[in-house]
């Protein structure tokens, strides 16, 4: 599963799951374009960028909004310039309101559709000319096919990332490969620190693992879809949550 000489984009990769999927990529060898939104998130990127030169890897930070057209635009003339190339992009960024339906209002639609639905695609239209054989893997959850509180806006958007999944597939094939990661609740991320106690306990307790994801468990499995060992996993939806979504009355 070696990745050198392989230039890999993670989007929202300062923190959470994106930093464990740029840190693994890079661990296998890529060269990692680190990417962030926010002036307050620029030392996190800056810092996982420095972990991955200590191992001898090229880096290149980017702070763009992936919801905004233009900055997507910029971001990859930047990768273009500085690699002449993109051999692997992974769309992890991701931002949610959780609300349920009554509460949610159209700029709770617009701004979910647009930093998961549209902004996956902006990233793919812009990849796709950067890469002659390459990799897309977009990350999604549970919520795109089991209920969870609050969750239904952004357990759409991620439904239909998944669907796009499975089009820009046999679209982009047979050079490019598109895949994506379904996670259950991942631990030692910002949303799992929002999670009460109890319930994270609860979850644990309906896992038949018996723990929880961790980023790392997650960053795993990206890299393995990443890999050439992949090469016909087309399309597809891993779910990596130990299990929980296998019971209804355990
Ligand atoms: N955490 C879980 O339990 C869990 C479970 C299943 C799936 N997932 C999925 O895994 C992915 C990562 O989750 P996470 O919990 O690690 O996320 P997180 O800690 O909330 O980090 C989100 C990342 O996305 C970036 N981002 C947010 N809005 C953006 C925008 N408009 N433009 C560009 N970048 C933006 C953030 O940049 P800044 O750092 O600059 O804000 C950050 O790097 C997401 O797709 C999420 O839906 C998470």
């Amino acid at each position: 599963m070696d990745l050198h000489n392989r230039v890999a984009l993670v989007t929202g990769s300062s923190r959470g799951i994106g930093r464990a999927i740029a840190l693994e990529l890079g661990r296998r060898g890529a060269d990692i374009v680190i990417h962030h939104r926010r002036n307050s998130t620029r030392a996190q990127a800056e810092a996982v960028a420095q972990e991955l030169r200590s191992l001898g890897r090229r880096t290149l930070v980017i702070k763009a909004d992936v919801a905004d057209p233009s900055d997507v635009a910029r971001m990859f003339s930047v990768i273009q310039s500085a690699f002449g190339k993109l051999d692997i992009l992974v769309n992890n960024a991701a931002s949610a309101v959780f609300r349920p339906l009554l509460q949610l209002e159209e700029k709770h639609w617009e701004h979910v559709w647009d930093v998961n639905v549209r902004a996956i695609t902006l990233c793919i239209k812009h990849a796709v000319p950067l890469m002659s054989r390459g990799v897309i893997v977009n990350i999604t959850s549970l919520g795109s096919m089991r209920y969870l509180p609050n969750y239904g806006a952004l357990g759409a958007a991620k439904a239909a990332i998944e669907s796009l999944t499975r089009s820009y597939a046999v679209e982009l094939a047979p050079a490019i490969r598109v895949n994506a990661v379904c996670g259950g609740l991942v631990d030692e991320t910002g949303f799992s620190e929002m999670m009460p106690l109890d319930v994270k306990e609860r979850v644990i307790q309906l896992t038949p693992a018996g723990r929880l994801a961790k980023p790392e468990d997650i960053a795993k499995v990206v890299a393995f879809l990443c890999s050439d060992d992949a090469e016909m996993i087309r399309g597809q939806s891993i779910i990596i949550d130990g299990g929980i979504a296998l019971g209804l009355l355990t």
